[in-house]
C-alpha cells in the first residue's frame, strides 16, 4: 500500500506524515513518497520524515523522496494533495493587492482566493491527470490544496470522474476549540454543518447526545472572543509565534500567534458574528464576507498573514531541520502534529475499510441541501465508504445563508468558466459578484493588477 504526497515539500508533511504513520496497522501503509517541484525544499522536509519513521517510530515502512512523477505516483493508492502554487510571494500578491484597492486580502477569500484558483486549476487537473496513468485505478486523491471550493468545483467540471475528494482542517479546527471551551473530549462530539468550503455554518453541536450550542453561545459571549487557553496548550511551532521575536518583546515563549497578529481577529471574529446572530456557529471565514470594511481597517497592507507564516510555521520548522542536520537534535515543537493529518489518515482509512464512519467533505450537493443547485460543491457532513462520499439529507437552510452562499458559488463558478473559457469578462463578473469587492470598477482595478503580478501562472484572459 503506497500513499504519495504531493507537495511533499509543505510545512504540513511532517505532521500528517505522523498520522498516518501512528495507524501504519489500519492503512496497510508499505511506502510513503513525497513527491514535490521543489527539489531541495522538499529534500529537507524528507529529512525529518525519515526521522519520524525510521528513528521516533522505528517503522518498517520504506521512505521516497522524488520530483519524478511516475516514480511518485507509480501503483499508489493514495494521493494526499497539499501544494501551495506560486508559494508564499504568490501568496502575499493575493493579500496585498486587494488590499490597496480597499479589498479583502485573504489567501481563500475573495479577491486573493480567486486569483490562487485560477493559478491552481490546470496544476490540480495535471495531478488528476498523472494520478490516472500510473496509479491504482482505485485510487483516491484526498485533496486539501487550497482554494478547496474552486479546485473542487473546477475538478467537477473538468474531470467529472476522478477520484477526487476536497477536504479542509477549519470545522475540525473549529471542534478541537470547542471540545477546549467546554473542557470535553473531542471524540464526544457529534455536528450538523451546511455551507461552502470556507463559508459554512454549525448547526447543532452535541456532547454524548446534548445539545451543547447554547453552551457555546454563552461562553462566547462571557469571553468576547473565541480562543481558549486550553486550545492553545501543545500545538507547537505550527501555530506558535516567531521565538526570536518574542525574545526581543520580553513575551512568553510560548505566547501563540492565534492570540496577536491577523488570527486574533479571526477568532474575535466570531464573538462579533455571534452577538448578531447566534443562531449558529459561523466559519471563522465568514468574517471576510461579514465584515470587509472591518478587515480592511485592521489589516496591515505591507505586513499580511503570508508574512506572518513565513516568520513563523515556515521559519521555525526549516530553521528546525537545519539544525537537526547540523547538531542531530530534533526539536519536535517545530511541526504540528494533531487534527491536519488525523483527518486526512482518518479519512484514508474510511475509503480504504469501506467503515461508513461520517465526515464533513466538499462535495457534489446532489439534493443535500434542497435549496441549493443539485451540481454545486457543498461541505455538509456523508457517509465514507469505499466508494466515496454519499451524502446526508438536510433541511432548506434559511434565506440569509442560502443568499450568501448562491452570491459566493456564483462568484467562484463563474471564476472557474472564465479560467476554462479564457473570458476576461467572466472573471470580472467573478470579482465583481464577491461580497468583498464594492463595486465593478474596484473589481476591475484588482482583477488588472492581479493579471499583471500572475502572468506566470493564469492562463490568458481575452
Ligand atoms: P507550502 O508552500 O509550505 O507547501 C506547498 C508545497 O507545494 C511546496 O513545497 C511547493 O513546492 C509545492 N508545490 C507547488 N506547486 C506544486 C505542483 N504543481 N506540484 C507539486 N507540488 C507543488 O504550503 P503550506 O502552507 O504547507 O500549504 C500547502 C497547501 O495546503 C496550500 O494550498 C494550503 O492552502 C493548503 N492547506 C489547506 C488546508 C485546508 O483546510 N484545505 C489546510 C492547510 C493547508
Ligand atoms: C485553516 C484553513 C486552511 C488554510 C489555513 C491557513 O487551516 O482550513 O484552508 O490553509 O487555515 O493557515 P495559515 O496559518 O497558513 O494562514
Ligand atoms: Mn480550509
Amino acid at each position: 500500500m503506497i500513499i504519495t504526497l504531493c507537495g511533499g515539500g509543505s510545512t504540513f508533511t511532517p505532521g500528517i506524515v505522523k498520522s498516518i504513520a501512528l495507524r501504519a496497522d489500519e492503512l496497510e501503509v508499505d511506502e510513503i513518497r513525497l513527491y514535490d517541484i521543489n527539489e531541495e525544499r522538499q529534500r529537507k522536509i524528507g529529512v525529518l520524515v525519515d526521522w519520524i519513521l525510521h528513528e521516533d517510530l522505528g517503522l518498517d515502512i520504506k521512505l521516497t523522496v522524488t520530483t519524478d512523477k511516475a516514480e511518485a505516483f507509480t501503483d499508489a493508492s493514495f494521493i494526499f494533495a497539499q501544494m501551495r502554487v506560486g508559494g508564499y510571494a504568490m501568496r502575499e500578491q493575493d493579500e496585498k493587492i486587494p488590499l490597496r484597492h480597499g479589498c479583502v486580502g485573504q489567501e481563500t477569500c475573495g479577491c486573493g482566493g480567486l486569483a490562487y484558483g485560477m493559478r491552481t486549476i490546470f496544476p490540480m487537473v495535471e495531478l488528476i491527470d498523472d494520478v490516472e496513468k500510473y496509479a491504482r485505478k482505485d485510487y483516491w486523491i484526498l485533496n486539501y490544496s487550497n482554494p478547496a471550493a474552486i479546485v473542487s468545483e473546477a475538478c467537477r467540471v473538468l474531470r467529472p470522474n476522478a477520484r477526487i475528494i476536497n477536504i479542509c482542517d477549519m470545522p475540525i479546527a473549529i471542534i478541537d476549540v470547542v471540545a477546549a471551551a467546554l473542557g470535553v473530549s473531542k471524540k464526544d462530539i457529534v455536528y450538523d454543518y451546511f455551507g461552502l468550503n470556507h463559508f459554512g455554518w454549525f448547526t447543532s453541536i452535541e456532547v454524548k447526545g446534548e445539545e451543547v450550542l447554547p453552551k457555546l453561545r454563552e461562553y462566547i459571549h462571557e469571553h468576547q472572543i473565541f480562543m481558549p487557553e486550553a486550545f492553545l496548550k501543545d500545538k507547537g511551532a505550527l501555530i506558535k509565534s516567531n521565538k526570536y521575536e518574542e525574545k526581543k518583546d520580553g513575551e512568553d515563549g510560548e505566547k501563540n500567534r492565534h492570540l496577536k497578529g491577523s488570527w486574533y481577529y479571526v477568532w474575535k471574529g466570531v464573538y462579533e458574528i455571534m452577538e448578531l446572530f447566534p443562531e449558529y456557529l459561523p466559519n471563522t471565514y465568514l468574517n471576510y464576507y461579514l465584515q470587509q470594511k472591518e478587515f480592511v481597517e485592521h489589516s496591515d497592507p505591507s505586513r499580511t498573514r503570508a508574512n506572518e507564516v513565513e516568520e513563523t510555521r515556515e521559519k521555525n520548522l526549516f530553521e528546525g531541520i537545519d539544525r537537526y542536520e547540523k547538531t542531530g537534535e530534533i526539536d519536535e515543537s517545530v511541526f504540528y502534529a494533531g487534527s491536519h493529518g488525523d483527518w486526512i489518515a482518518d479519512l484514508a482509512i474510511a475509503l480504504k475499510n469501506d467503515t461508513g464512519a461520517r465526515f464533513l467533505v466538499i462535495t457534489q450537493n446532489r439534493g443535500a441541501i434542497p435549496n441549493m443547485p443539485y451540481d454545486a460543491m457543498v461541505e455538509v457532513p456523508a457517509y465514507i465508504g469505499k466508494k466515496g462520499p454519499e451524502v446526508i439529507a438536510q433541511d432548506p437552510i434559511p434565506l440569509f445563508q442560502q443568499g450568501l452562499m448562491m452570491q459566493q458559488l456564483n462568484s467562484e463558478k463563474l471564476l472557474v468558466e472564465g479560467a476554462i473559457e479564457g473570458s476576461y469578462e467572466k472573471v470580472l463578473q467573478s470579482f465583481t459578484l464577491n461580497k468583498t469587492v464594492p463595486s465593478m470598477t474596484v473589481a476591475k482595478e484588482v482583477l488588472d493588477d492581479m493579471i499583471e503580478a500572475n502572468k506566470d501562472f493564469w492562463p490568458e484572459l481575452k
